[in-house]
């Protein structure tokens, strides 16, 4: 498959504009956005999207592995009907410099519509690692991206943590996701560098 997006898309996402002049805006996050707040935020609520599922398909250079031996984090994959669970955060403008930095390994950020659990929704943004960047890594089975896991590690930690916080974090918003938590059997029957 050709990359046609660059390895960071730090550029990218400052161009872009969908909430220009807005004071406060809402950030949908469903991977290390859910268990690591590493920023400041007005507001945290349970969430989910519609039509987008997890996957562990993105490749991770610059957190959870390295440009020779990337990692594997989720990004989203477009799903008729599948809804993803995961944590809003209502933050001011600024704070998107720190994110567009953290997510700068192919992801961009996109509108989308949050709705939250009593059933509200609001307009807002997600960050998505589309199938033409060029980290992007797709399709394996579980057992598969759970080996791949168990042998990686980059400098914000070993590939497992990121599994493992995920799954945790999943748990207790008491949300099942079948793909992470099938990739969290298989990973907890492998020694670390299988
Ligand atoms: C997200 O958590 O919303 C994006 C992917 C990640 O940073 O793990």
């Amino acid at each position: 498959m050709t990359a046609h997006i660059t390895a960071n898309t730090i550029t990218i996402n400052q161009q872009m504009d969908a909430f220009d002049g807005h004071h406060s805006v809402w950030l949908f996050g469903y991977g290390s956005l859910i268990y690591k707040a590493d920023f400041p935020y007005l507001e945290r609520r349970p969430a989910s999207i519609s039509a987008w599922t997890r996957r562990f398909w993105q490749g991770s250079h610059d957190h959870r592995g390295t440009p020779e031996a990337p990692g594997r984090v989720v990004t989203l994959i477009e799903q008729a009907g599948a809804v993803c669970h995961g944590m809003a955060y209502l933050i001011t403008p600024e704070v998107f410099a720190h994110l567009d930095h953290r997510e700068k390994n192919g992801y961009l950020r996109l509108p989308i519509t949050i709705t939250f659990n009593d059933g509200s929704d609001k307009q807002g943004l997600v960050y998505i690692a589309m199938p033409d960047n060029a980290a992007y890594l797709g399709a394996a089975s579980e057992q598969e991206i759970a080996r791949h896991i168990a042998r990686s590690a980059g400098p914000s930690g070993p590939n497992a943590d990121y599994l493992n916080l995920l799954a945790n974090a999943l748990r207790e918003l008491g949300q099942a996701d079948a793909h992470i938590f099938e990739i969290e059997q298989h990973l907890a029957l492998l020694a670390p560098s299988e």
